[in-house]
């Protein structure tokens, strides 16, 4: 009797956690007709400001909708320049271009992979109109020595929060509560999801108004359908997405508890493997908001090789996250090289994103532990 192959079930790199609750905040708005510009992107956004601390916020069609949104409301102009980290997602830097300034890059900290504040320091020009920190892989940049450095020169600060969701600062302000802009994502990886959508944590009303009719094809709230007094945009949130928030906000703690707890088995797991380095531990008091579990592979592995091969036995990971001065569009638009970011270079070369995700059980993890160690072993 032949036997039959073992199928071996596929563990995604990530997983939102959707339930009834969810489907019944949907089906709500559908029933109610007030598809978009009603009533749940009011709720939502004064729910989202309460749980950041921050007074106000606006919510928005996604995370680059937001920063682009929040580098216009602080003034960045044709021309200007934005210090900001090249260890990020693309959208981080594209936004500045979107305003035709330059997106200026500086080194990251080696150990918290954030944008370095001396590095940032010494790349200020008379043309820098504001820093862009990004609190990457949800541990929260160095704000207090950036709120610094942008008092010292008068410049603008807005930080990309979009993977920091549930990051506390060791001040004991939530990331996003900071009063500056601060924009968050809710793409379906993210620690809440709308699907798409992102929201702008803000403490200043006459920003928000900017932000609010920006948002809305440069609609002033008083303004009928079809008046416009400013250039504006379409990142409206609908109010289907909003629900979706609403529902997803009241289940966060659950969720980046359950985060937290995957990632410290990641951690128990691959302790003790040579040359691999694990996302660095909460460090003088500044909180994480578990994002995803991205390791720096030993130097000299074949990156490609181990994504095979976890592929070959059913483990999704991604080589995360590229170096964006090194990306094509950078390097013939800015004219960027390598060597410019040593530490970011060697990071990102050797970075891997593994499987994580709220529901991933005990056997998942020691699964992808096995197998990685095993691979790094060999
Ligand atoms: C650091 C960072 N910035 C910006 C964004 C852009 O967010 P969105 O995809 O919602 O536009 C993301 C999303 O992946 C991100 O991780």
């Amino acid at each position: 009797m032949s036997r039959a192959p073992t199928r071996v079930t596929t563990i995604p790199l990530a997983r939102p956690v959707l339930g009834e609750a969810e489907e019944s905040a949907v089906l709500e708005v559908l029933r109610s007709g007030y598809l978009s510009l009603g009533p749940r992107v009011g709720e939502f956004e004064r729910a989202f400001a309460a749980r950041v601390g921050a007074p106000l916020a606006s919510a928005v069609s996604s995370g680059t909708a937001g920063l682009h949104l929040a580098l216009r409301a602080v003034g960045v102009q044709r021309g200007d320049e934005v210090i900001t980290s090249p260890f990020s997602f693309v959208a981080s830097a594209n936004v500045a271009l979107y305003e035709g300034a330059r997106p200026v890059f500086a080194d990251i900290d080696p150990v918290t992979l954030n944008l370095d504040p001396e590095a940032a320091a010494a790349s200020v020009t008379e043309r820098t109109r504001a820093l862009l920190p990004v609190h990457i892989f949800g541990y929260p940049a160095a704000m207090p020595a950036f709120e610094a450095l942008a008092a010292r020169h008068g410049l603008g600060l807005v930080e990309d929060a979009c993977e920091a969701l549930g990051a506390v600062h060791a001040d004991g302000t939530p990331v996003g509560g900071r009063g500056h802009p601060a924009v968050f994502g809710f793409y379906a990886n993210k620690q809440l999801t709308t699907g798409e959508g992102g929201m702008i944590t803000l403490a200043d009303a006459a920003l928000k108004e900017r932000i609010d009719s920006e948002r809305n094809q440069g609609r002033a709230p008083d303004m009928g359908w079809l008046d416009h007094d400013r250039l504006g945009f379409n990142y409206r949130l609908s109010d289907v997405a909003c629900a979706l928030g609403l529902a997803q906000l009241d289940r966060l703690d659950e969720m980046l508890v359950a985060r937290a707890s995957v990632a410290q088995r990641y951690r128990e797991a691959l302790a003790g493997v040579e040359g691999l380095e694990l996302p660095c531990p909460d460090c003088g008091g500044d909180r994480r908001g578990w994002f995803v579990f991205v390791v720096q592979l030993p130097r000299g592995v074949d990156r490609d090789g181990v994504v095979r091969a976890l592929a070959a036995e059913g483990i999704q990971s991604k080589p995360y996250l590229p170096a964006i001065h090194l990306m094509s569009f950078y390097r013939e638009r800015l004219g960027c090289r390598a060597g410019q970011f040593p530490v970011c270079e060697d990071v990102a070369a050797r970075s891997l994103a593994l499987p994580f995700f709220p529901a991933m059980d005990e056997g998942q993890v020691a699964r992808v532990a096995l197998t990685l160690k095993g691979l790094l072993e060999a």
